[in-house]
């Protein structure tokens, strides 16, 4: 590849979350890791000694950096907008993780930087709504083989508030707990398999448990497409049952751990800092599940249980791919690499890259990722006020995706 085909990229944020996006950017030739940024020294060592690139004590300086052509952002929740702010009026290019803000304002500044700097945005970064699963689906729904989709039901059941978290993890006014943190997955996809438009959202929130206070660990959702298609949705993340459990192929993988570690959470004995640092970059149990993951079975993890009804079938997971059942009965359709990395990586990166080298359109642009925090603020309003939130910022799905 010539060389100034090759994006020079820079990494915010070098915890828990860079590592299922770095194998991905590691591998593909047309990109090149040259600078990252964490206000902690120990992985900027790390980040250095292993690609040979520059570390950064703040984001800012990273975005400074003139050899740094785009930023892929995976700093903490409350920062997302503020950081991408700073890197599109350096004008670099961005990759953002979900959410793109955690109010409408913020996200909305973020919009109007990205457009006063005529530079890229992905918003929404890596979610299951980008999984080859999800791609797949989507083809047979627009194929109009099964009739028009008529409602999507998801159910969620996780650990995720068992997790080891950081403060701002588990409190909601700073982007934390199991919307703010977990409901792209669902979100992306429903929107990505209804064509975007959410109408409305009734939803009910629940923070029941004393070990996390700020933090909301269930939600149930009826969202209602503008077509009128209607999307019932439930997060559980408070770690008593794991939807693992509920796919023939799965079982609960280990339940008393979970006993363990409410346990200590519960007694104030879980050192949560030390415990999240063992998965984070540079640590030696270092997360590679993701990007080095390919072929193992598809599993609920943070989508759930999920069955898409159309006019004429259902079409739900199966462990290798995705099971229709219609009026001729019931089949197979393999995906390859369908459970493997669990969200489409390369192709979000491509989607960038292609944007920012070929001035091809996004799918995932500011407008879309806005769309998708407004699901989530709605939520989150719709729990407080007990009513149905009306939406105002939704785009549709762009033609050809
Ligand atoms: N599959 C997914 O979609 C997925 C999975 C995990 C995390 N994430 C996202 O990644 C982001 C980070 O979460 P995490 O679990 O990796 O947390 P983390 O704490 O492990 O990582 C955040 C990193 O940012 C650094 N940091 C904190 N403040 C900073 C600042 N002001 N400037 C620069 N660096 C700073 C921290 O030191 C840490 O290394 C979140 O937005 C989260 O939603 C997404």
């Amino acid at each position: 590849m010539a060389s100034d085909a090759v994006l020079k990229v820079g990494i915010a944020g070098l915890g828990f979350g860079c590592t299922e996006f770095l194998p991905t950017l590691e591998r593909l030739a047309q990109i090149e890791i040259v600078a990252g940024a964490d206000v902690r020294q120990h992985p900027l060592d790390v980040f250095e000694s292993r690609y040979g690139g520059r570390g950064y004590l703040s984001v800012e300086e990273l975005c400074a950096d003139p050899d740094v052509e785009a930023v892929w952002i995976s700093t903490p929740n409350q920062f997302h907008a503020e950081n991408a702010i700073t890197a599109a009026e350096h004008g670099k290019h961005i990759l953002l993780r979900k959410p793109m803000g955690i109010t409408m304002e913020e996200c909305q500044r973020v919009l109007d930087a990205v457009e006063r700097n005529g530079v890229k945005l992905l918003a929404g970064g890596q979610t299951q709504g980008t999984s080859p699963l999800t791609h797949a689906l989507r083809k047979v729904i627009a194929s109009g083989e099964l009739g028009p989709l008529r409602a999507i039901n998801i159910w969620a059941y996780t650990g995720w508030m068992l997790q080891p978290r950081m403060p701002q993890e588990v409190d909601e006014s700073l982007g934390g707990g199991v919307v703010w943190r977990q409901a792209p997955h669902q979100l992306e996809t429903i929107r990505y398999l209804g064509g975007g438009m959410v109408r409305s959202v009734r939803a009910t929130t629940g923070r029941w448990r004393p070990e996390r206070p700020n933090a909301t660990g269930y939600y149930a959702a009826h969202l209602e497409f503008e077509d009128g298609t209607p999307v019932s949705l439930v997060y559980n993340g408070n770690g008593y049952f794991d939807s693992a459990a509920l796919v023939s192929w799965g079982g609960d993988p280990n339940p008393d751990r979970r006993v363990k570690l409410r346990a200590a959470l519960l007694a104030g004995e879980a050192d949560e800092e030390t415990a999240k640092d063992r998965a984070r970059f540079g640590s030696p149990g270092e997360n590679a599940s993701v990007g080095g993951a390919a072929d193992r079975p598809w599993m609920p993890s943070n989508l759930g249980v999920y069955i898409v009804s159309c006019e004429n079938g259902d079409i739900r997971m199966s462990s290798a791919g995705l099971t229709i059942y219609d009026n001729e009965g019931m089949r197979e359709v393999v995906v390859p690499q369908a459970g493997g990395a669990g969200m489409a990586l390369d192709s979000e990166v491509l989607e960038l890259y292609d944007a920012i080298r070929a001035d091809k359109p996004l799918f995932h642009d500011g407008r879309w990722g806005m769309a998708t925090a407004e699901v989530q603020w709605a939520i989150i309003e719709s729990g407080r006020q007990r009513r149905e939130i009306m939406l105002e910022h939704q785009v549709p799905v762009p033609p050809g995706f």
